[in-house]
């Protein structure tokens, strides 16, 4: 049989999830340049048993084996559902298989999503309101209702005696290395990572979950993905900045061209960002990788778009790009609009159609023909020191 490493992170408290360390997409969007994992915890009390999550689809049999090692699958009792999501809620069908008298414990939203997506028969729910608790003898789960991270059922459970909370995917990150934070050298920006592509436009929802845990004492914080924080001040200390939109004198510059009249310009907009003491972070939409932008969209005071005019409007790239920013809701404060054309031009209207409903302030747009003249970077030099002033503001 196969031997696994299956980690007790506290007392009879093991760890049964999975490395995915070769995936590179998740949710056919986000790259993931280190893999991910997939957390599941076991609990073993006195006289009961309960499975935290469950993995991705494929996994099961790891799974299984993981929780064999330690205990029987076959006699966990409670499985519960932080979140319904496949890459934790998949497994599901197949364990309450093993297991004939498991209990699914979700919330009543989690419930339906259960029936939904895995198939999972009513009688086999036990759904649990904020402040329930179960007790397996001598541990006793607590459920926290923390809805709309990211999807509308999940819920975070609170290991009393241990003092550990499980929140699924909330203070995760997506890399298959290291297993515990202090381990784990780029913590942080893979942190900043997933929460700008995951929970950045649920920030208000995120600041709700943190202060209704601020009274809580917590010794680990054991997420679905990435590192175990047995140091949980860091993380939290991070998530208190984020979910409050907290930005830096930072910008953001993304951009496309074709024949570099657009990179021209946003070249002579960073060198002049950066002339005035502001921080750039700056990507070509054709080789960026949208977990970087994200990661820098969680706290840059400002963004500025590039892009040519292409039949009559926004380069593809740059419509993509501009629509998620528009969905990720980060919380940019001022915007500039940098764009080249040939004959008509068109983007930057397109642009104002697609930025218009957001809180963003658009200090100035500008639109040259062809490749930007001496005029044209001076007019840039301009803008630039514009927006920096903003940006000093506040
Ligand atoms: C495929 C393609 C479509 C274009 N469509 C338009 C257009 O509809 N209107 C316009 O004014 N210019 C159009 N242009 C011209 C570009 O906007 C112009 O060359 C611009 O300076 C390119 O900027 P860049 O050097 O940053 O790529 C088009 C160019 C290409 C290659
Ligand atoms: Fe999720
Ligand atoms: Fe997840």
């Amino acid at each position: 049989m196969k031997r696994y490493n299956v980690p007790e992170i506290a007392d009879n408290v093991f760890w049964v999830g999975v490395k995915d360390w070769n995936r590179r997409m998740f949710d056919a969007l986000i790259p993931l340049p280190q893999g991910t994992t997939y957390n599941a915890y076991l609990v073993v009390g006195k006289e009961k048993t309960a499975l935290i999550d469950t993995v991705n689809p494929g996994f099961e049999q790891e799974l299984a084996g993981k929780v064999d090692q330690v205990a029987n699958l076959d006699d966990v009792d409670y499985l519960v559902m932080n979140h319904a999501e496949p890459d934790h809620a998949s497994a599901i069908p197949f364990v309450l298989n093993v297991t004939e008298g498991a209990k699914l414990v979700t919330t009543k939203k989690g419930a339906k999503m259960a029936q939904v997506y895995s198939g999972v028969p009513e009688e086999r729910i036990r759904i649990v309101a904020d402040g329930d608790t179960i007790d397996l003898g001598g541990k006793t789960l607590k459920f926290i209702d923390a809805p709309w991270l990211h999807w509308p059922e999940t819920m975070f459970t609170y290991l009393v005696e241990s003092k550990v909370l499980f929140p699924c995917d909330f203070f995760g990150s997506h890399t298959a290395a290291g297993f515990y934070d202090d381990e784990v050298e780029e913590l942080i920006p893979f942190a900043k990572r997933y929460y700008g592509e995951i929970m950045m436009p649920f920030n208000k929802m995120g600041k709700k979950a943190l202060d209704k845990i601020a009274g809580l004492e917590i010794e680990i914080i054991a997420p679905s993905h990435g590192p175990i924080h047995r140091n949980p001040e860091r993380i939290l200390e991070a998530y208190g900045k984020w979910t409050a939109g907290e930005t830096r004198e930072k910008v953001i510059l993304v951009y496309v061209t074709m024949w570099n009249s657009t990179e021209a310009m946003i070249k002579t907009m960073a060198e002049t960002l950066l002339g005035e003491g502001i921080e750039v972070a700056l990507y070509n939409l054709v080789n960026a990788d949208l977990g970087d932008i994200a990661k820098d969209l969680v706290d840059s005071r400002a963004i500025v778009l590039g892009t040519p005019t292409v039949l009559g409007g926004m380069h593809p790239q740059a419509i993509y790009a501009a629509h998620l920013v528009k969905a990720l809701r980060p919380p940019l404060k001022y915007g500039v609009v940098l764009s080249s054309y040939g004959w008509g031009g068109g983007a930057l209207k397109q642009a104002g159609e697609i930025l218009g409903p957001t809180k963003i302030e658009v200090v100035d747009a500008l639109e040259v023909h062809g490749p930007p003249t001496a005029d044209d970077e001076e007019r840039i030099v301009e803008i630039g020191k514009q927006l920096a002033s903003k940006i000093r503001q506040g």
